[in-house]
């Protein structure tokens, strides 16, 4: 039998009002908004002022209130809003990666201690049901891979500056007006966004909890005009790629753009849109791709959190237990063009396969396969732009080749 929930939100904000309206157009969730803990008393809001409250107590020692909906911006608090709420007997659903992704292995060991349920559909791809499937579907496949377009500001950007022709400032700033980008959009361009999702969806889809910072992230910030203009000649488009891999028991991670193939089935996945491939032993490859950014979007996986909390429902976790031995890994090489200009040290023993390279107007460009390890100190570097090839594979052992020649023009 479906219960009755009595919610208490903390955050009013793009995803906050949408779950409010998609609750109130979904007329079969028994579910009701009883307070609304908010930062900012100043700003003018939807409801009657008898919805909120600054005191965050309003909400965690209610004990009418059953379960938390964390939709705040601020990862620390967010943690100890969730510590608590867990702690005085709530469920939580959240939507803030961030804090997941930094917390995960607590929040599971939170869940298993006080006997509770949070769930965060939300988190990783808005509307995509990715977390569920990859828990209950995928259940019983062995799963290889995932990989996709986990950030839906990025996805908006790149398609109207290929698109449109726009230019990138213009992009982001329409991305930050329709309420896609983060509060600071830098976690949306520097790659962290969806690093954090692509964290998450390791744990559900290979059984490893993998802190963040542990994952290398490339953004979309440092794509030139030459980069643009290579693309377009070649008939590529480029996408901001987050993958996870699985080989020989070694799970691998890598947020990054890549060039792609105009025929390549994630090209065509435009705008705020996300996309998630699954590769499974049996189900091979499956493409998910909904809304990734926006308030009904968001809104709707945290109602259907929700919706499953009315009867229940609680990650199993069920790879931790099945995984035997998986270890995340970063000892890997990926092929990638790096492009530098004069100067730079950057040379082809650099590389642990060398394809080719030239330069021209003071830029150097280099193709090869390239370890994470090197990939992370260049990305470090000023004006070192980092593309991945459009078949880029991850190799599990670098080896160096042989070295090839290599003549600056
Ligand atoms: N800033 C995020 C994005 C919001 O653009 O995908 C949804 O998580």
């Amino acid at each position: 039998m479906r219960k009755n929930l009595t919610l208490g939100l903390f955050g009013f904000g793009c995803v906050g009002q949408g779950l409010y309206h998609v609750l109130n157009e979904t007329h079969g969730i028994k579910a009701t908004i009883k307070k609304i803990c908010i930062k900012n008393p100043e700003k003018s809001r939807l409801l009657p002022q008898e919805y909120f409250t600054l005191a965050k107590e309003d909400i965690l020692n209610d004990p009418e209130i059953d379960v938390v909906v964390e939709l705040i911006d601020d990862a620390n608090a967010a943690y100890q809003i969730v510590r608590q709420a867990l702690q005085n007997g709530k469920h939580v659903v959240t939507a803030n990666k961030k804090m997941l992704a930094e917390n995960l292995e607590e929040i599971f060991q939170l869940q298993q201690q006080f006997d509770r349920s949070v769930l965060y559909e939300g988190a990783v791809c808005g509307s995509i049901p990715i977390l569920r499937n990859l828990e209950e579907y995928y259940d019983n496949d062995l799963i290889s891979g995932i990989e996709g377009i986990f950030n839906g500001s990025t996805n908006y950007i790149l398609t109207k500056v290929f698109e449109e022709r726009k230019n990138y400032t213009d992009a982001l700033r329409q991305a930050q007006e329709l309420g896609f980008a983060e509060s600071d959009p830098s976690l949306d361009v520097k790659g962290f966004d969806p690093k954090f999702k692509l964290a998450i969806a390791i744990t559900h889809a290979f059984g490893v909890f993998v802190k963040p910072e542990n994952i290398l992230n490339i953004g979309i910030n440092t794509i030139s005009d030459l980069d643009l203009k290579f693309a377009r000649e070649k008939g590529y488009g480029i996408k901001l790629i987050a993958r996870a891999v699985k080989t020989d028991n070694q799970v691998f991670g890598l947020v990054a753009p890549q060039f792609i193939d105009a025929h390549h089935p994630l090209a065509s996945v435009r705008n705020e849109f996300n996309a998630v491939t699954v590769q499974g032993a049996f189900s091979e490859k499956q493409l998910f791709i909904g809304k990734g950014a926006g308030s009904y979007p968001t809104g709707s996986a945290v109602l259907s959190d929700i919706s499953a909390l009315t009867y229940d429902y609680r990650y199993e976790y069920k790879k931790l237990h099945q995984a035997e031995d998986i270890q995340y890994s970063t000892r890997a090489s990926i092929e990638s063009f790096v492009r530098f200009p004069h100067g730079t040290k950057i040379s082809i023993q650099d590389f642990e396969e060398f394809q080719s390279g030239y330069a021209a107007n003071g830029q150097h460009y280099m193709l090869g396969r390239v370890s994470l390890e090197k990939l992370a100190e260049w990305s470090r570097w000023e004006n070192v732009g980092i593309i991945l090839s459009p078949e880029a594979l991850f190799v599990n052992k670098p080896v160096k080749s042989e070295m090839l020649e290599y003549t600056a023009a």
